[in-house]
């Protein structure tokens, strides 16, 4: 493959949104930022110059990151924050993902305005599985806060309380017709009559799944995460923080203007941002504008049927040329639920909930508690001692009715930084079982350093002895985040084949800042090709080791 290098400059740059300015921190003076573009087998060099205020880290979601951990980003996890004034080039090598995927900064909540598109043709010499488009569109959602959003989620922890919801959402950085301020910038999709479009749909919300559609037009799903699926054509498409869709639309009705929607899915009773983005399907020509335009009907915030009903329609496309290879015997199952929950709040200060404790949220009933060095400099130089510890729980506490009845049972969880090992090429299956506590919710579940096969998703308490036979063992879609049901569970499956430490969090971010994160330490095989590459020559300093 070809080699490509980027320059991220990352700055502070006045953008004026919802008839207010104000300061984001961008790369390359733009939002959404500048987008990647790869073949397959390809290696990309970005040099990121972190001109802010702060320290910065860099992740390249879903991106597999073979053997190099050090080039992956999560901050305290595979590196320490990238120190203003400083620079670190980062390595990406596109081995094995065909599709879009996207970089995201991966400390605090800076995500919010650092994030970009990263597109992966297919490898040279070969093409899409599908008919090629006539044109490709790129199609980013993000939240807006007219606040700085470092500042939502210090004043969220410091308080104990909800962090404030977003004033908008975003189509390629515009919020749309629906927001004040916002008409003469909305963004619009010009298409030419009679021709197909490829959109890659990015998810990069901070705290709210979406449902998207077009109006009046079909999508039609053929890829998700950077893998292809069968194509399947439905009304509006769900998308969690996190995800990638590649949708294929035609632009064969009558040439007018149509309106692009995403608006929230949250099945919950947490304040949530629910207000609506929109941009223009704007078709060539010469015609008189519709009175109204044409609006998409989407499924309303909290219609969880509607969500799986899209859901279980994914499947990998599994052909000859894109097979799966799907784990079909484990040799480890971790069940974990996923909660929010209270801890109790240092010196009774917060405000979080009525007695003084502060909202938190955990896995197996462990929060995780970031520490303040690299958990993969700790490992790789044998300074694990206070920096993390191996014992993460591998089955719930058997107090939790999970989804059932919630009043006998303790909304408190610990902190802990405790990491799962795993044997190289062991094969895992991991159980997401949503677990009602503080509040019942949809957690977008994502994992680092692999994509993974989602063998089976429902409603209620996972049973060990009867869900496993109803898996999807043939085409199941490989994906690296899965949208876990509220009230429900999910089981994903994969190869412990890359050896390194990689974060699993909830992508929802309020989630994973109160501790909705664990780390899997894959190790090494027994030669130098299945062991993690030697680190670069130069790191991001850890201030404490
Ligand atoms: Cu999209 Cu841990 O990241
Ligand atoms: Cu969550």
């Amino acid at each position: 493959g070809a080699t490509h290098y980027y320059d991220f400059v990352l700055k502070e740059t006045n953008f004026t949104k919802l008839c207010s300015t104000k300061s984001i921190l961008t790369v390359n003076d733009s939002f959404p930022g500048p987008e990647i573009r790869v073949h397959k087998g390809d290696t990309v060099f970005v040099n990121v110059h972190n001109q802010g205020n702060y320290g910065v880290t860099i992740h390249w979601h879903g991106v597999k990151q073979p053997r190099n951990p050090w080039s992956d980003g999560p901050e305290n996890v595979t590196q320490c924050p990238i120190p203003a004034g400083t620079n670190f080039t980062q390595e990406i090598n596109f081995s094995s993902e065909e599709g879009t995927l996207w970089w995201h900064a991966h400390s605090d909540w800076s995500r919010a305005t650092v994030h970009g598109a990263i597109i992966i043709y297919p490898k040279r010499g070969t093409t899409y599985p599908y008919p090629k488009p006539y044109a490709e569109k790129t199609i980013v959602l993000a939240s807006w806060y007219k606040a700085d959003v470092m500042e939502v989620i210090t004043d969220a922890l410091t308080t104990g309380a909800d962090p404030n919801i977003s004033d908008a959402y975003t189509i390629n950085g515009e919020p749309g017709d629906l927001y004040d301020c916002s008409n003469e910038t909305t963004y619009r999709l010009a298409v030419k009559y009679g021709k197909t479009y490829l959109l890659r749909i990015i998810n990069a919300i901070l705290n709210e799944e979406t449902f998207f559609g077009i109006a009046d037009h079909n999508l039609t799903v053929v890829g998700t995460d950077g893998a292809y699926v069968k194509p399947v054509t439905v009304d509006y498409i769900v998308i969690t923080p996190g995800q990638t869709m590649d949708v294929l639309v035609t632009a064969n009705k009558a040439p007018s203007y149509y309106y692009i929607a995403g608006s929230p899915f949250a099945d919950t009773v947490v304040p949530f941002d629910n207000t609506t983005t929109t941009a223009i399907f704007e078709y060539k020509g010469n015609y008189t504008l519709p009175s109204p335009i044409p609006f998409p009907v989407l499924p309303v915030y909290n219609d969880s049927d509607a969500a799986a009903t899209f859901t279980n329609k994914i499947r990998a496309l599994n052909s000859a040329k894109h097979p799966v290879n799907v784990p079909q015997n484990i040799t480890r199952q971790i069940y974990m639920t996923v909660s929010t929950n209270i801890l109790p709040c240092p010196n009774n200060s917060c405000l979080g909930t009525s007695n003084g404790d502060r909202l938190s949220a955990s896995l197996n009933n462990v929060s995780f508690d970031a520490p303040s060095m690299s958990i993969l400099q700790a490992y790789y130089w044998n300074l694990s001692k206070d920096v993390y510890t191996t014992d993460f729980p591998e089955k719930p506490p058997t107090y939790f009715d999970f989804t059932g009845n919630v009043d006998n049972i303790t909304l408190y969880t610990s902190l802990g930084t405790k990491v799962i090992m795993l044997d190289f090429n062991e094969t895992v299956e991991i159980v997401f079982q949503g677990t009602n506590l503080s509040a019942s919710e949809n957690h977008p579940m994502h994992l680092h350093g692999f994509s993974f096969y989602l063998v089976g998703k429902n409603k209620g308490n996972f049973d060990n002895a009867t869900d496993p036979l109803k898996y999807n063992l043939i085409d199941p879609p490989e994906v690296n985040t899965i949208g876990l049901p509220k009230n429900g569970w999910a089981a994903i499956r994969f190869y412990a084949d890359n050896p390194g430490v990689w974060f699993m969090h909830c992508h929802l971010e309020r989630h994973s800042s109160w501790g909705m994160d664990t780390v899997l330490i894959v190790k090494n095989g027994g030669t130098k090709a299945t062991s993690i590459r030697p680190p670069p020559a130069y790191m991001p300093p850890c201030s404490k080791s």
